[in-house]
């Protein structure tokens, strides 16, 4: 089947990548230049594991290609996904002029039937919206549908999630839509929700407000444990065990970033104020996530007395593991808020420190580490505040004879408590009994 995606960033290129896998001819087209003639030369662009690999596979089998010319990629083919941006407003609602853009362009390029896909997270009622504007931008007698098919990739396991959804949901008003996206999800075994296109798109915003709940719930739960001397990751772990409630995002540590949870709780709470809600349980747990840096700078500053002019290395940027993403990364919001405090950081990701540098340029007082090794080199503290394995598995004996003062404060309860106190590391997690060694 032909299928062209609009789009081609963290979701757009793994959905292409991925429908020409499964043997669809696909086109992807963006407008940013530099990538499409990267993405030509097969390079991802982006860090996504397997990514590459897959890439270059598919264009040489043919069956991918990229264009930034947007009349090609709608003449492809019937069914158009449309993956670009849907980043937040300055009062946190979805702002939707790339999408509103695309669709205008879409229907200006349409001499036949084509779906419109939405697979970029929008707001409740965004298909009418799509609609209409096809309607009076496409030319007269042009017949077209418009489908939600929201995306749940994680960042990280794209390629893992693209091939092994848990769920496909399709928004759809017509017959034919329905029969389109069928076809191009026919080789998949997991439930098909096929509904409206406004149930669809709530079905996103409603999923990713309630993951974020559930992180901001723990972290909660775990400034009580702090208060009171007990162990978030075993009361986690026990919550966890319970079918309703499971074991994922039950993660005490900094928080959520990214590019996608933060935001998409603030276009729900805008949502849900359009239409007379009052959506003040996500305002709180958007709150307490906030909070979440000054949790670790509370514990920096208890462990080190004054910031001013100290050393903090901060390792992992990328908002979580195995992503180059430092989209609404808490590790440089951690480095930021010290920063303002007068300290100095050290700054190491494994795959995001190219994008770090684009964001935190070095400067006196900002200093972009080679290697985990480097970053730690004569710091007075260390943050943990990506889950990366590498971080994981360091050598605490070595990493506490390369600091100043072995100091370290675990964003994402990475470390074993037992193994830093073996290594003589003063160690702070969320949420757990801290070691001490004075
Ligand atoms: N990143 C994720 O993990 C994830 C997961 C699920 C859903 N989503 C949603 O998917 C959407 C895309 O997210 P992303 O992370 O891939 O964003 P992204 O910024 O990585 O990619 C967007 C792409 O769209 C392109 N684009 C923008 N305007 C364009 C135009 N007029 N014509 C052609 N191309 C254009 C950009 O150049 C970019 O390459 C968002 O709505 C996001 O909320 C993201």
């Amino acid at each position: 089947m032909k299928i062209t995606v609009i789009g081609t960033g963290y979701v757009g290129l793994v959905q292409a990548v991925g429908l020409a896998e499964l043997g669809h001819e696909v086109v992807g087209m963006d407008h940013d230049v530099a990538k499409v003639r990267r993405l030509q030369a097969g390079d991802p662009v982006i860090y996504e594991p397997g990514l590459a690999e897959r890439l270059r596979e598919q264009q040489a089998s043919g069956r991918l290609r990229f264009t930034t010319e947007m009349a090609v990629a709608v003449r492809h083919a019937p069914v158009l996904f449309i993956c670009v941006g849907t980043p937040p407003r300055p009062d946190g609602s979805a702002d939707l002029s790339q999408l509103e853009a695309v669709v205008r362009q879409v229907a200006r390029a349409m001499d036949s039937y084509r779906l419109v896909v939405e697979k970029s997270t929008v707001p409740v009622r965004t298909s009418s919206w799509v609609h209409r504007t096809l309607r009076l931008y496409a030319p007269r007698g042009v017949e077209f549908d418009v489908a939600s098919n929201p995306e749940f990739l994680r960042e990280g396991r794209a390629i893992e999630d693209f091939f092994n959804p848990d769920r496909i949901v399709l928004g759809v008003t017509s017959e034919r839509a329905a029969a389109l996206l069928n076809e191009v999800y026919a080789s998949f075994k997991c439930p098909k929700i096929v509904t409206d296109p406004n149930t669809a798109e709530i079905i996103k915003h409603a999923s990713n407000s309630f993951l974020a709940l559930k992180i901001s719930y723990i972290n909660l739960i775990a400034d009580l444990c702090e208060r009171t001397q007990a162990d978030v990751h075993i009361v986690a772990k026990a919550m966890g065990l319970d079918p309703r409630i499971g074991p994922q995002f039950l993660e005490a540590g900094l928080g959520y970033g990214g590019a996608c949870l933060p935001k998409d709780i603030q276009a729900f709470i805008a949502i849900g104020e359009e239409h007379g809600l009052d959506f003040s349980l996500l305002r709180e747990a958007d709150e307490i996530n906030r909070g979440r840096v000054d949790v670790v700078l509370q514990k920096l500053r208890r462990a080190l007395w004054n910031l001013e002019g100290k050393q903090v290395a901060i390792l992992g940027l990328a908002f979580k593991a195995n992503t180059d993403d430092v989209r609404g990364s808490q590790g440089l919001a951690v480095a930021r808020a010290l920063l303002e405090q007068g300290a100095r950081v050290r700054l190491y990701d494994p795959h995001a420190g190219g994008r770090a540098r684009g964001i935190v340029p070095p400067s006196e007082s900002v200093y972009h580490a080679d290697g985990v090794w480097d970053a730690l080199q004569d710091a007075d503290a260390a943050v943990i505040a990506t889950p990366w394995d590498e971080i994981r598995a360091l050598d605490l004996v070595r990493m506490a004879r390369t600091m100043t003062t072995p100091i370290v404060v675990d964003g994402r309860n990475l470390l074993d408590p037992q193994a830093a106190r073996a290594a003589g590391i003063e160690y702070h997690p969320v949420g757990r009994p801290p070691v001490h060694l004075l």
